[in-house]
């Protein structure tokens, strides 16, 4: 089992992180309960920005990715940390901008941006859009013209890069919805459109090659093609990219099969791309540009865990055991969506040596409904505290209320204490957008 600093086993034999008994946190906030380890979020987002203000001058922005972990608390330290953020839709641009977010300090994108959703980001002085589609850089450019603006956008790139991961989160093979091909040269068709606009600065490119990547190649490899791409369209457009943003992917620990990569070894990531980029402009006598990267998994997905109460048990001799928890698909989808695997402990009995393989169960009625399968445990008993590992991305922003469970609050834990960051759902919020019209009366 992988323990970060925070993460530990204190002398009650509990399961601890950010300094508070994870026991105590049962008894104060109830299961199920998403919490987030907030040292583990800032170390995360000071060692990206630490690397491009050690290796780079400086000349590069960090944006947390949205879509991991949007609430107005994320945003909040996120300003206090110096980056930026990407959102990809008017919903976290909003959350963002409650959250007292600086609007030029967001990247926006997405494959399928709504009219509406560029009115709003426009109005609001949002930094960066990434134009993924013509749609997109006519409606940009329109509504640019209204407010009597340029605005900055970048042109999301597909530069053909496999990364290894699950197929599903993968964006940039040839057969994408994102982006614009390079190989069939719909990429450079797309630079010579948006420079034709009056009121869009093309900034330079975006590309995103998929999530949970470990190989330190794909990324050195997406930045060595965007870097060719960047030269060629110097040659013919006699325009040279001053920005490159390279997106996100960075993997992370869910169980031993996966590296334990460390804050030393995300910088790391980071500096291989720019080594590249450092590399690609001496070979082609180009400007260093300014480089982005939007990394979400590696910053919150390790500083999060779920803690749960294990409800029923059910073994089927020579096949199985299910042990339920108060949990299940609704607020951990990744096990049904990507067959995601997760490691796991008893927090009151945490040091206890696991002696079986479990499918954690959850309460949704449909039998897809698990949170993990093969995982080790000590023998679980009802009414035992169980806490799933690298919970904090992807998990509450994809959270639903199927079957009309509640999404769980999430808390964010410091120096031992606790404060809720996303207070619990009641029943009043199931209903409140529900309506019987007169007609049913
Ligand atoms: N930038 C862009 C344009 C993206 O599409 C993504 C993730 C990121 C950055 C952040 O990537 P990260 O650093 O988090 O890997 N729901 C899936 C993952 C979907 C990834 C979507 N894009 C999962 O639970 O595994």
């Amino acid at each position: 089992m992988h323990f970060r600093d925070t993460l530990k086993i204190n002398g009650k034999g509990h399961l601890e992180i950010g300094g508070a008994d994870c026991v105590d946190l049962v008894w104060e906030f109830g299961t199920p309960l998403y919490v987030l380890d907030e040292a583990h979020i800032r170390n995360m987002m000071r060692a990206y920005r630490n690397t491009f203000l050690e290796e780079y001058n400086g000349n590069g922005t960090v944006y947390y990715a949205s879509k991991v972990f949007c609430c107005k608390a994320i945003y909040a330290i996120a300003a206090q940390e110096g980056i930026g953020a990407d959102v990809v839709s008017a919903g976290e641009l909003y959350t963002a901008l409650q959250a007292g977010f600086p609007a030029e300090q967001l990247c926006f994108h997405g494959n399928n941006k709504l009219p509406r959703e560029i009115s709003y980001a426009l109005a609001n002085g949002v930094g960066t859009l990434v134009i993924d589609a013509y749609r997109e850089a006519d409606l940009i450019d329109a509504e640019a013209e209204k407010l009597g603006r340029v605005q900055n956008v970048l042109i999301r790139i597909n530069p053909g890069v496999e990364a290894h991961t699950h197929a599903y989160v993968q964006t940039a093979t040839t057969d994408s919805k994102f982006g614009f091909s390079v190989s069939d040269g719909s990429a450079e068709k797309i630079a010579a459109y948006v420079l034709s606009k009056k009121n869009l600065r093309l900034k330079g490119f975006h590309c995103h090659i998929g999530s949970q990547i470990f190989e330190k190649e794909s990324f050195v490899i997406a930045a060595e093609k965007l870097m060719d791409f960047v030269f060629a369209l110097k040659q013919s457009l006699k325009y040279e990219a001053e920005t490159l943003n390279l997106g996100g992917g960075f993997g992370i620990w869910y169980t031993d099969d996966d590296a334990k990569i460390g804050c030393e070894g995300y910088s790391g990531y980071l500096r291989a791309i720019i080594g590249t980029v450092k590399r690609k402009c001496c070979e082609y006598g180009l400007r260093l540009p300014h480089l982005c990267v939007e990394p979400g998994r590696s910053i919150v997905g390790e500083a999060g865990i779920t803690l749960y109460t294990v409800g029923a048990i059910k073994e089927i001799p020579a096949i199985r055991k299910y042990v339920a928890v108060d949990g299940g698909m609704f607020e951990s989808p990744r096990y049904a969506l990507y067959q995601s695997k997760y490691s796991a402990l008893i927090a009151n009995r945490a040091d206890e040596a696991p002696c079986e393989k479990v499918s954690i169960a959850g309460k949704c009625c449909e039998s897809g409904d698990l949170i993990g399968v093969n995982i080790n445990l000590p023998k679980a008993e009802t009414g035992d505290i169980l806490a799933v590992f690298s919970t904090g991305a992807y998990h509450y922003s994809m959270a639903s209320n199927y079957n009309r469970n509640f999404v769980p609050p999430v808390v964010l834990v410091k120096d031992g204490k606790a404060d809720y960051i996303v207070k619990p759902q009641t029943f009043e919020d199931l209903v409140r957008n529900d309506v019987i019209p007169d007609r049913l009366k």
